[in-house]
């Protein structure tokens, strides 16, 4: 008897679980979430952007409190914005090699020293995109 009604809540409950297995939404969930990825192949010049980029963080992080948020100076650290590239990482480069530039270089170098050369490259990039 008790046998017989655990058999017939079990087949209940078998079959409420049967039902609850019905997985309606997730195939069509999938194609929308990788959508975002799909730009990647026309987006190559992305590649390029990046340089800058890198340049825009670590001057943000590292020179900005220094030289102002737009290089615009403050102070007595100098401007750096309207100077070319050229100039702004041949003078990066003088600093890490240990050349004394102007009376203020003690304070200069240490910071200089941390830079490999591909952060002067992308420094001096975004530095002379700055509006002077
Ligand atoms: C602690 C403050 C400080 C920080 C941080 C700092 N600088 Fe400087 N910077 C100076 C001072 C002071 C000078 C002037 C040094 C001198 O007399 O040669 C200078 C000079 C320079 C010059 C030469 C300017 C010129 O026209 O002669 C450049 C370029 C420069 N800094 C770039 C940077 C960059 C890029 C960063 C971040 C990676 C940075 N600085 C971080 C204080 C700082």
């Amino acid at each position: 008897m008790k046998l017989t009604s655990l058999g017939l809540a079990l087949g209940a409950l078998l079959s409420l679980a049967a039902c609850g297995e019905k997985p309606a939404a997730t195939p069509a969930a999938t194609p929308d979430t990788m959508a975002p990825a799909a730009p990647a192949p026309g987006a190559a010049p992305g590649v390029t952007e990046a340089a800058p980029d890198i340049g825009k963080l670590k001057y943000g992080s590292v020179c900005a409190g220094c030289h102002g948020q737009q290089g615009q100076g403050m102070a007595a650290f100098p401007k750096l914005a309207g100077q070319s590239a050229d100039a702004l990482a041949a003078k990066l480069r003088d600093y890490k090699a240990g050349k004394t530039l102007g009376e203020q270089t003690a304070i200069m170098a240490p910071t200089a020293l941390g830079l490999s050369d591909s952060d002067i490259d992308a420094l001096a990039n975004y530095i002379a995109s700055l509006p002077q």
